[in-house]
C-alpha cells in the first residue's frame, strides 16, 4: 500500500455518520444487505438507486424508526444502533426531511420551526429568526402553512429539521414534490445551507441528475446492496458494471468475443485484456461520447489517435430533445445499432451516411 494514498486527508475527522454492515429483512426477504457508508462533516452523500432497492429502509434504520437485524450506526462516534443498542430517534441528533415534509397545519411557521427545540423562549425566538432568515422567509413567522407555496413550505420544513442543529441530516427524496422550475434553485440553496450548518447529509434519491448535482459522494444501491461508492465523476466515468453505467444515461452496447485479448468492433479491435479467450464481452459507450463526422465522399474523417477511431454508418432516425439531439445509426460493421448525442440541433435525414468516432478511454469493457 502506498504511504500516502491520494484520498488521505491530513486531518481525518470522525465521520458525522458511520454505517457499518447494516442489514434488514422483512418476512425472511432481505431488503438491506451489508450496507456500509460514511459521511464527513459538511459532506453530502447521496444514496442513489431504483425504486424498491432499500434506500428508505436504510435511512429509517439510521433514523431509528426501524430496527436493524445486524450492523451498526454511529453518529459522531457514538453507537446509536447495534447489537443490543437501539436509541430512539430523538436521542440520535438526526434531522429528518421526507418527501411529504408534513408541516403541522395548526401551528404557525415560527411554531413549526421551533417545534423540536428544547431551549428557553428567548433562545428559541433567536434560533427560529436566524433560520427563517437563512431560508429567505423572514417575516413569514406568523403565517400558517396553508398560506405558503409548495417551495416555501419546503423551506420551512428544512428550517424545522435544522433548528436543533442535528449532526446528521437524513433526507428522503425531499425535492420530489416540487415543480421542476423551483427545484434546481431550492436544491442549490439547501445545499449551501446544509454546508454552512456543518451537518453530515445523507440524501436518498432515485434521480441520477439530482445525485450528480448534490453529492460529494454517491453510494449506488441495487437490490439491497451498495454496488459502488465514489465521487460523482468517478461513478459516472468508471462504472463497476453495465447496469451502473446505464443508471446514469442511455448507453450503447457493442457485444463481441475476446480473442487473444482483442475484440473486433465497428471501431476496429479493442484491447480486452483479462477476458477469457472466446469469452463474450460488452463494450459500453455513452451517446455523448460518440462524435459525428462527415463522409467526405467515402474517405471519412482522419482523426488523431486521441480523437478516436472512425467507423461508417447510416442515419436511421434523428430526434431533437431541446438541449441535445439524438441520432440513431446502423453501422456498416455487422449492422450494429448505435445512438449518438449532439449538443443543440443536429437532425440529419434518415439514409445520410456519416462517420462516428469514439474515444477508447471513454468506453467501458465488461465481461458478460
Ligand atoms: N415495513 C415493511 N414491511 C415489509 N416490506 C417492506 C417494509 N418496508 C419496506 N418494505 C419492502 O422493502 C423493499 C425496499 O423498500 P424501500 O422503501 O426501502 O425502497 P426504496 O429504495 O426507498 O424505494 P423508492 O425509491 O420507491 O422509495 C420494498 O420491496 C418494500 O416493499
Ligand atoms: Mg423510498
Amino acid at each position: 500500500m502506498p504511504a500516502n494514498p491520494p484520498d488521505s486527508l491530513p486531518f481525518n475527522p470522525v465521520p458525522r455518520l458511520d454505517v457499518s454492515h447494516l442489514t434488514r429483512a422483512f418476512g425472511g426477504r432481505p431488503v438491506v444487505e451489508d450496507v456500509s457508508l460514511a459521511v464527513a462533516p459538511g459532506q453530502v452523500t447521496c444514496l442513489l438507486g431504483p425504486s424498491g432497492c432499500g434506500k428508505s429502509t436504510t435511512l429509517r434504520m439510521i433514523a431509528g424508526v426501524e430496527r436493524a437485524d445486524a450492523g451498526t450506526v454511529q453518529i459522531d462516534g457514538r453507537l446509536v444502533e447495534g447489537p443490543g443498542v437501539h436509541l430512539p430517534p430523538e436521542q440520535r441528533s438526526v434531522g429528518l426531511m421526507f418527501q411529504d415534509f408534513a408541516l403541522f397545519p395548526h401551528l404557525t411557521v415560527a411554531e413549526n420551526v421551533g417545534f423540536g427545540l428544547r431551549v428557553d423562549r428567548a433562545e428559541k425566538a433567536r434560533r427560529v429568526g436566524e433560520l427563517l432568515e437563512k431560508v429567505d422567509l423572514s417575516g413569514f413567522g406568523p403565517k400558517h402553512p396553508h398560506q405558503l407555496s409548495g417551495g416555501e413550505q419546503q423551506r420551512v420544513a428544512l428550517a424545522r429539521a435544522l433548528a436543533p442543529k442535528p449532526r446528521v441530516m437524513l433526507m428522503d427524496e425531499p425535492f420530489s414534490g416540487l415543480d421542476n422550475r423551483l427545484r434546481d434553485g431550492i436544491r442549490d440553496r439547501t445545499l449551501e445551507l446544509l454546508k454552512e450548518e456543518g451537518a453530515g447529509v445523507l440524501l436518498v434519491t432515485h434521480e441520477p441528475d439530482e445525485a450528480m448535482r448534490m453529492a460529494d459522494e454517491i453510494a449506488l444501491m441495487r437490490a439491497g446492496r451498495i454496488v459502488q461508492r465514489g465521487a460523482p465523476y468517478n461513478v459516472y466515468n468508471a462504472p463497476v458494471d453495465k447496469a451502473a453505467a446505464a443508471f446514469f444515461s442511455d448507453v450503447n452496447v457493442i457485444r463481441g468475443v475476446s480473442r487473444g485479448a482483442l475484440t473486433e468492433t465497428p471501431f476496429g479491435a479493442f484491447l480486452t485484456p483479462g477476458h477469457a479467450d472466446g469469452g463474450e464481452v460488452e463494450i459500453v459507450i455513452r451517446p455523448q461520447h460518440l462524435r459525428i463526422d462527415f463522409d467526405r465522399g467515402g474517405r471519412g474523417p482522419n482523426p488523431t489517435p486521441e480523437e478516436g477511431v472512425p467507423a461508417r454508418g447510416t442515419v436511421l432516425r434523428s430526434r431533437y430533445l431541446g438541449r441535445e439531439s439524438l441520432v440513431d445509426f446502423a453501422m456498416d460493421f455487422e449492422g450494429a445499432k448505435l445512438t449518438a448525442s449532439v449538443p443543440g440541433v443536429f437532425l440529419p435525414k434518415p439514409g445520410t451516411v456519416l462517420w462516428l468516432m469514439i474515444r477508447r478511454d471513454r468506453c467501458f469493457v465488461f465481461g458478460v
